[in-house]
């Protein structure tokens, strides 16, 4: 399976923030915002991955992720000219997917929970179909909304309904069959004028074949799109590594225990950030110092 992260955008909801930074690249407490969904890819065991952005911020991804061997990783970089929708991306990703089945994480998504890792590799393994996560939220206006008959089946999707029916939000993570590319073409501009992501998982809908998992009270999904939600994901951040000792959302971290990179390799990048209290982490678990039972 590849993997698609989509960082682009203008970012108007954080200006004056983004007028001369990429969103994506703001700090979440002690990395960048990409670092988050970089490392949800990879938990879900992907190493294929194209970084889709604007021709202005694509220059700066590359100069902070390189080719990916760092991570063990292999990252493609591809620009989209304008932000005409998040659907878009199969379409500029389409001769590199090559058929293969993907998946689509939204660069501006933190998800942290127990067992996530298998949540997502799992979702990774169906060769059929697309698999999307539900998460209840107090404000689901400002998203794509699901909504669920009393046997818990998925029966409609809504993007950002005025009167949502109700509270389980999707997330900005989407796993989908090889047929993805075929389906994103059949897509037609939404009245905003973009191709909605909503729209391509209303046609596995359609079919039968989509499957929600809902993520439930141990779980945290946070977009970090306005200012409080970045600085909530920051505090959030902060808390667990603080208070645990373990990290959240670092692509060293998740590729050491995915066994994409040796100690060697992790010690090489832990003595590259010496000086900060994440490199000092990265360093105790080459060491192997730091128990933690599952990546992520
Ligand atoms: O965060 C989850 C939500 O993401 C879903 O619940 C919604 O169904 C989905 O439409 C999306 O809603 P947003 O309002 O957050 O979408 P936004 O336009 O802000 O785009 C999300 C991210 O994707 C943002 O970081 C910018 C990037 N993006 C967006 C578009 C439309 C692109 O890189 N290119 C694009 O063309």
């Amino acid at each position: 399976m590849k993997g698609i992260l989509l960082a682009g955008g203008s970012g108007t909801r954080l200006h004056p923030m983004t007028l001369a930074a990429s969103k994506q690249l703001l700090p979440v407490y002690d990395k960048p915002m990409i670092y988050y969904p970089l490392s949800t890819l990879m938990l879900a065991g992907i190493r294929d991955i194209m970084i889709i952005s604007t021709p202005d911020d694509l220059p700066q991804f590359r100069r902070l992720l390189g080719d990916g061997s760092e991570f063990g990783v292999r990252f493609t970089y591809r620009e989209q000219p304008s932000p005409d929708g998040i659907a878009q991306a199969f379409l500029i990703a389409g001769d590199w997917l090559a058929g293969a089945p993907c998946a689509l994480v939204l660069g501006d998504n933190l998800i942290f929970a127990d067992h996530l890792g298998q949540l997502l590799q799992a979702a990774a393994r169906r060769r059929q179909g697309a698999t999307v996560f539900a998460y209840q939220v107090r404000d689901p206006e400002r998203y794509g909304v699901v909504t669920f008959d009393e046997s818990g089946r998925a029966v409609d999707l809504v993007e950002k309904p005025a009167s949502p029916t109700s509270h389980w939000a999707v997330t900005g993570l989407y796993f989908y069959d090889s047929r993805v590319l075929d389906l994103a073409r059949e897509i037609r501009p939404s009245a905003r004028g973009e191709l909605e992501i909503t729209d391509l998982n209303r046609l596995y809908l359609q079919e039968g074949s989509l499957q929600v998992e809902r993520l439930g009270r141990g779980c945290a999904w946070l977009d970090a799109g306005v200012p409080d939600a970045l600085m909530q994901a920051g505090l959030f951040v902060q808390t667990i590594q603080s208070r645990q000792g373990m990290l959240v959302g670092s692509p060293s971290e998740v590729a050491f225990r995915m066994g994409f990179i040796d100690a060697a390799q992790l010690r090489a990048t832990a003595a590259r950030m010496h000086k900060t209290e994440l490199g000092r982490m990265l360093h105790e678990l080459a060491e192997g110092q730091h128990e933690s039972p599952h990546a992520g």
